[in-house]
């Protein structure tokens, strides 16, 4: 489904990231979900001194969503910033990482719509199916 509110999604993602956790990396993720039930969930990213045990903003959303007994998804928007002078971080749309593209497999199907949005005007979308080709299944709905 490629007709919905692609605005709120995108207005709802920058508006959680104000929350993010990320003093470690000061990058500042957020994520918003679209459900086929037409809610929006978000998350950010949680950091840790532990730096492999902190999550990322768009498994943060998905555990919200589930969480609530949510099962099917639409879309998700991404934003991230870097909140420091840290050259090594780059200010270019936020990409899920290749842990998060293959969370959402096992509940997105190859439709499900990814907008990486610098602000509300400047953004792409991209389908999981191409960000995450061959995913590894055992039981999902990646149809
Ligand atoms: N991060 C996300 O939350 N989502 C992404 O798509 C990429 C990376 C977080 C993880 C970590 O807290 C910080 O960004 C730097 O990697």
């Amino acid at each position: 489904m490629s007709e919905y509110d692609k605005t709120a999604l995108i207005k709802a993602a920058f508006e959680v990231r104000k929350n993010a956790y990320a003093p470690y990396s000061g990058y500042y993720v957020g994520a918003a979900l679209l459900t086929e039930s037409g809610k929006i969930f978000t998350g950010t990213n949680v950091e840790n001194s532990s730096f492999p045990v902190g999550v990322c903003a768009e498994r943060s959303a998905f555990a919200a969503a589930i969480s609530s007994g949510e099962r099917k998804f639409i879309a998700m928007c991404v934003t991230g910033e870097r909140n420091n002078n840290n050259p090594l971080i780059s200010n270019d749309y936020c990409m899920p990482c290749g842990m998060c593209r293959q969370f959402m497999t096992e509940f997105c199907d190859k439709e499900f719509e990814i907008i990486s949005a610098k602000s509300e005007e400047d953004y792409q979308i991209n389908k999981l199916d191409t960000l995450m080709p061959g995913a590894f299944l055992l039981f999902g709905g990646f149809t």
